[in-house]
């Protein structure tokens, strides 16, 4: 247990629950508090895609295969979906539901999705004086030199703006009603069972890893092992949600390890666990606006959430490789 809080016979609603972090917190709660009342909000997935041939939404069934508890199929867009959340009183509300995608450059979309729906989900914790915890995002410090800090951001995409303003939101919300919880978990890079269907959103850990399984090299780009990036395994950031029930402060807080490795380093890993030596093909990087070093400031996170990432980059990709394995050559559909 992370903390003192006894979730049994709480009601806990999780949008975006069956997608990646959402789904592992459904299961969180399912094993560790067997009598908690857990409910799933999540619209799925239909064939809609981006302009960038992603898909809209990346929620799967398959996430959520074992969850006994309850499942709303439902937009967060959509008021009518939303006013099926009315019979229920929720003591956590785990907001999770968004574009995920950071790639996606339709602001209109983003910001209706990620920043709209977030005002009537706010609502609905002050009306059921719910605790809030919410997905920020490191994206919302853009090309800023590490280690990014909470308080000095600089998104550079649409999906980081949105989170941006979400934050903003958030402060305003917890200024104007000092008596409810509301925290925002900026995830750095987070990696772990559950992401698969995320397609080619998903972590950089199973994408080589399947490439590695078809027995490729796996492909980076240029100069890899100078990218870095704060990797930080699911069961760490499912740590900071629950630590995010006890805060001891209301804000903004990073959730990363505090320590940068680099996409060489989960390649190597990555043949050191699967026993091969395949080398690396590298390719030209194509994006101008890339990032080339993330690292969390957590301190604040440490002092306020008491949230302490135990899993190293290798117990990681260690842990997750049966997972890896079994999902190799499953269409991520
Ligand atoms: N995974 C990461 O590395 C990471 C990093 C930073 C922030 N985040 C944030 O954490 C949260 C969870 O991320 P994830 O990796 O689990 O992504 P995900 O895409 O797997 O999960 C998001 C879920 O939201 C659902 N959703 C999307 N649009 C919706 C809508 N209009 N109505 C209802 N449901 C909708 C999707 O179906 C999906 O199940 C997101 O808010 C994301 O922006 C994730």
């Amino acid at each position: 247990m992370y903390n003192n809080i006894d979730f049994n016979n709480k009601t806990i609603l999780i949008t975006g629950g069956a997608g990646f972090i959402g789904s592992n917190l459904a299961f969180y709660f399912q094993e560790n508090f067997p009598k908690s009342k857990i409910m799933v909000f999540d619209c799925f997935r239909n064939e809609e895609t981006f302009h960038n041939g992603n898909l809209k939404s990346f929620g799967h069934y398959k996430n959520l295969i074992g969850f006994r508890g309850d499942i709303i199929c439902g937009n967060i867009n959509n008021k009518n979906d939303l006013a099926l959340l009315d019979e229920h009183k929720f003591d956590f509300i785990f907001h999770h539901a968004a574009i995920s995608d950071t790639r996606v450059y339709d602001q209109e979309i983003i910001m209706k999705t990620n920043v709209n729906s977030f005002y009537d989900l706010l609502g609905l914790a002050k009306r059921d004086r719910s605790v809030m915890v919410y997905a920020s995002s490191a994206a919302t410090y853009g090309n800023l030199s590490s280690p990014q800090t909470v308080g000095k951001e600089n998104p550079e995409n649409p999906y980081g703006y949105s989170k941006y303003i979400m934050d903003e939101i958030a402060n305003k919300y917890s200024l104007e009603n000092p008596d409810l919880a509301i925290v925002g978990l900026r995830f750095f890079n987070v990696y772990g069972p559950r992401e698969y269907y995320k397609g080619n959103t998903s972590s950089m850990v199973i994408q080589l890893g399947h490439q590695i399984l078809n027995g490729n090299p796996p492909r980076l780009f240029n100069n890899s092992n100078q990218i870095f990036r704060d990797f930080i395994f699911i069961d760490d950031v499912i740590q900071a949600n629950i630590k995010a029930c006890d805060s001891k402060q209301n804000g903004s807080y990073n959730v990363g390890t505090g320590i940068s490795r680099s996409f060489q380093d989960i390649s190597d890993i990555l043949q050191k666990e699967l026993g091969v030596d395949l080398g690396t093909e590298y390719f030209p990087n194509p994006f101008d606006d890339y990032q080339m070093h993330t690292q969390a400031d957590i301190r604040a996170s440490k002092v306020n959430l008491g949230f302490d990432p135990v899993v190293s980059l290798e117990d990681g990709i260690k842990a997750y490789i049966p997972d890896i394995k079994r999902l190799h050559g499953i269409k991520a559909t």
